[in-house]
C-alpha cells in the first residue's frame, strides 16, 4: 500500500458486536482499507468474508486466526476483543499503531499494552464516544467545585458484558479524583454493616441487564442538594466511529501514547 493511499487497517475481534461495526465503518470510508480481520483461534467465522459479517458487500478479506503474520500490511490495528486476545496479539504488532478498546485488562496486561507506545503509536480508551470525554471533564470540574459532596458512580450495561465495573466507570473515578486534592478510596458496591460513609470514599456500582449499550451517572451528594451528571449511549456505532476516527488520527504519528481528548480536540472546545 503506497504512502498517501488509503490507510491499511486490521481489526482484532472482527466477529464481535464492536468489531463488526468497526469493519462497516472502515468499508464505508474511502480513506481507509480493511486488510485483515482476526477472530478467536477456534471461532466459527474463520474463513468467512469480513464485509458480509459486517452487513456490507463481500470485501475479499477473510476472517483469520491470530498469528505472527495475521496483521499483514496493516499500519493500524483496532482492537475490540478479549484480554487474552490482546495479550496474544501484542508480540506480533511490530511498530503498527494500536487503537485498543478492550476493557477488563489485568494490571500486568495494561503495563504490557502501554509499553507498546515505545514501538508504535498507542491510543487506548475505555470509551470512544465524544460525550463521555466531555462528561469526564465536567466530572473533574464538579468534583473540584463541590469539595464536600459525596461522590458515587452508577453504571448500567447489557447482560452480556463480562467485566465490572466498566472501564468507563473507572475512568470517571479517575476524573473525579483529579478534581479533588485528596485521593479517594474506591468502594465497589456495599453490603452488610458498612459503617458510616467516609468522605474520602467514591462508590462505584454496576447494574447489568437487558440490551443497555452503556449508561454512566456520577452523583455529587451534598447536604441539602445533589447534582447528577449522566451520559447514555444509545448505539454502539458511536464507539465504532470514535475508534475509526482515532485510527485515522494516529495512523501516521510517531510512537507514543495518545488520548481521545487529543483526537476529539476537546481541550480546544472546552477551553
Ligand atoms: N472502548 C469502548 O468504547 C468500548 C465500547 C464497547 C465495548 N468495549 C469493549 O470491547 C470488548 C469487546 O466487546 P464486544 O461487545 O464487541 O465483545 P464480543 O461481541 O464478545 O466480541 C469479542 C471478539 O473477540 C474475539 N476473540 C475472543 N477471543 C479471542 C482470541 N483469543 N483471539 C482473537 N480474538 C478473540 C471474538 O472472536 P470469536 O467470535 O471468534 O469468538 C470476537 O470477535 C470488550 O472488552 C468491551 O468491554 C469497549
Amino acid at each position: 500500500m503506497s504512502e498517501g493511499g488509503p490507510l491499511p487497517v486490521a481489526v482484532l475481534g472482527a466477529t464481535g458486536r464492536m468489531g463488526r461495526l468497526v469493519i462497516a465503518e472502515i468499508l464505508d470510508a474511502p480513506d481507509l482499507a480493511l486488510v485483515a480481520a482476526l477472530a478467536s483461534p477456534g471461532g466459527a467465522a474463520v474463513g468467512a468474508d469480513a464485509g458480509t459479517l459486517a452487513g456490507r458487500a463481500a470485501c475479499g478479506v477473510g476472517v483469520v486466526r491470530p498469528g505472527p503474520d495475521a496483521f499483514g500490511e496493516a499500519r493500524v490495528v483496532i482492537d475490540f476483543s478479549l484480554p487474552e486476545a490482546l495479550s496474544a496479539a501484542l508480540p506480533h504488532l511490530g511498530d503498527r499503531a494500536l487503537v485498543s478498546g478492550t476493557t477488563g485488562l489485568p494490571p500486568e496486561l495494561v503495563a504490557r499494552r502501554d509499553a507498546h507506545a515505545a514501538r508504535g503509536p498507542l491510543l487506548a480508551a475505555a470509551n470512544f464516544s465524544l460525550g463521555v470525554h466531555l462528561l469526564m471533564d465536567l466530572v473533574r470540574r464538579a468534583a473540584s467545585a463541590l469539595p464536600h459532596a459525596d461522590l458515587e458512580i452508577v453504571e448500567t450495561h447489557h447482560r452480556k458484558k463480562i467485566d465490572a465495573p466498566s472501564g468507563t466507570a473507572l475512568a470517571l473515578a479517575e476524573a473525579a479524583e483529579a478534581g479533588r486534592s485528596a485521593p479517594l478510596e474506591r468502594r465497589f458496591g456495599r453490603s452488610g454493616r458498612t459503617g458510616e460513609r467516609a468522605p474520602t470514599e467514591i462508590g462505584v456500582h454496576a447494574l447489568r441487564g437487558g440490551d443497555v449499550v452503556g449508561e454512566h451517572t456520577v452523583w455529587f451528594l451534598d447536604d441539602g442538594e445533589r447534582v447528577s451528571l449522566t451520559h447514555a449511549a444509545s448505539s454502539r456505532v458511536t464507539f465504532a466511529r470514535g475508534a475509526v476516527r482515532a485510527a485515522r488520527w494516529i495512523g501516521h504519528r510517531p510512537p507514543g501514547r495518545y488520548d481521545m481528548a487529543q483526537v476529539l480536540g476537546l481541550s480546544d472546545r472546552i477551553g
